[in-house]
């Protein structure tokens, strides 16, 4: 389902109210500092996965002087533009609501399954530089879109760690501790196919990507990916068993799904290693790339990217690169920058740019 016709904000950040009507190409969105770009960014960002990248408090994100913010969004599928949803949300400072096509609904995966969006901040980097949370939603993300059938396990997975840890902490009885056992293992190993195969999938577009934004790098990338426990592990319950002790000493599970990861090497040394810090940039550019190409290739459907301030991720020869290839790939883009020149607007017609002062937006 993917191409956002309309976006209206309402009381978010410090936007009072703003209707969008987007182009299918890119949609250039141009502010000086702290005029509310990043804002926009997080408004669809949250809109489609019900996290702020910036906040976890509903309160910062509702208009100072205000009780609520609602944001609105309405999309089509890029093959038959009569296949159109209508998805809100509406956030106060304790409750949240959802919507899709009028009717309240439960789950923010209802939403996140008609906007699948990708986004590329500043703090992008995370992907590569920090510790392997990112990297698990990087490939969960590519796991929840591609296979319905993978939610059910991961929700099972994510409910047994859940309780597993919290008899552990209270010190409970062993037969209580591994009560969840079973259906922690048998989750994991589930969860754990989709991201083996996930990543086996991605990595012919990675290195691809890989090869277009950073032609200089001679190596190929190669992708690790652990899967949360030891490797020559044959039977993860009886790991958990002998662990069991350990586990209680520390007051957490050790091993399981929660643990995975992903490495990047080139010419067997680790990403971070090898790249400079401009190519790490382009780096997580062609995670993106890829993740977006191998979802329209599997689901037929392009996705939505968002690009907040793009000039102070990449130089003038590699934002055009970017564009180009976000206009052969047929991705919609959503693109902050300050000034309108550092961005080359490779087509008019597919083109919409608006100004932003004082969160207040007006169309160009
Ligand atoms: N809840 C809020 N209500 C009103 N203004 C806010 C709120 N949260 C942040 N702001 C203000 O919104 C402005 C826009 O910030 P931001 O989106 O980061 O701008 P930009 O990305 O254009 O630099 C900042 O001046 C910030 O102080
Ligand atoms: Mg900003």
């Amino acid at each position: 389902m993917t191409q956002l016709l309309q976006l209206n904000i309402e009381q978010f950040r410090n936007c009072q109210s703003s209707h969008f009507q987007l182009s299918k190409g890119l949609n250039l969105i141009i502010g000086e500092n702290a005029a509310g770009k990043t804002a926009i960014i997080e408004a669809v960002w949250l809109l489609a996965t019900g996290r702020s990248f910036r906040s976890q408090k509903n309160h910062h994100l509702i208009r100072h002087q205000q009780s609520q913010c609602t944001l609105f969004a309405e999309v089509a599928s890029s093959t038959d533009t009569d296949k159109r949803h209508k998805l809100g949300m509406q956030k106060s400072a304790d409750s949240t609501l959802l919507r899709v096509d009028g009717d309240n609904v439960k789950s923010q995966t209802e939403l996140a399954k008609l906007l699948p969006i990708q986004l590329l901040t500043p703090e992008s980097h995370k992907l590569l530089e920090e510790g392997p949370k990112a990297r698990r939603q990087f490939m969960d993300w590519g796991c929840f879109h591609q296979w319905p059938e993978f939610m059910p396990p991961w929700r099972n997975y994510q409910r047994a760690l859940k309780q597993r840890n919290q008899a552990l902490k209270k010190k409970l009885p062993a037969a209580q501790i591994q009560l969840w056992d079973q259906i922690l293992v048998d989750s994991a190993l589930q969860v754990d196919q989709y991201r083996r195969q996930y990543i086996d999938d991605l990595t012919p577009y990675l290195v691809t990507f890989c090869q277009a934004l950073m032609p200089e790098i001679e190596f190929e990338v190669r992708c690790h990916y652990r899967a949360g426990w030891p490797k020559n592990t044959e039977d993860l319950s009886a790991l958990l068993q002998a662990n069991l002790i350990k586990d209680q000493q520390l007051g957490h599970t050790q091993y399981g799904a929660h643990r995975a990861d992903i490495r990047f090497r080139f010419n067997n040394q680790e990403a971070m290693q090898i790249l400079s810090r401009g190519q790490q940039k382009l780096f997580v550019c062609a995670l993106l790339l890829a993740q977006a190409s191998l979802h329209e290739k599997v689901v037929n459907e392009p996705v939505i990217m968002l690009i907040d301030d793009l000039p102070a991720e990449l130089d003038a020869n590699h934002r055009l690169k970017l564009l180009e290839l976000l206009q052969l790939l047929n991705i919609q883009h959503i693109i902050t920058t300050t000034a309108q020149d550092l961005i080359p607007i490779l087509d008019a017609e597919t083109t919409a740019i608006w100004q932003i002062r004082k969160g207040q937006v007006s169309a160009q």
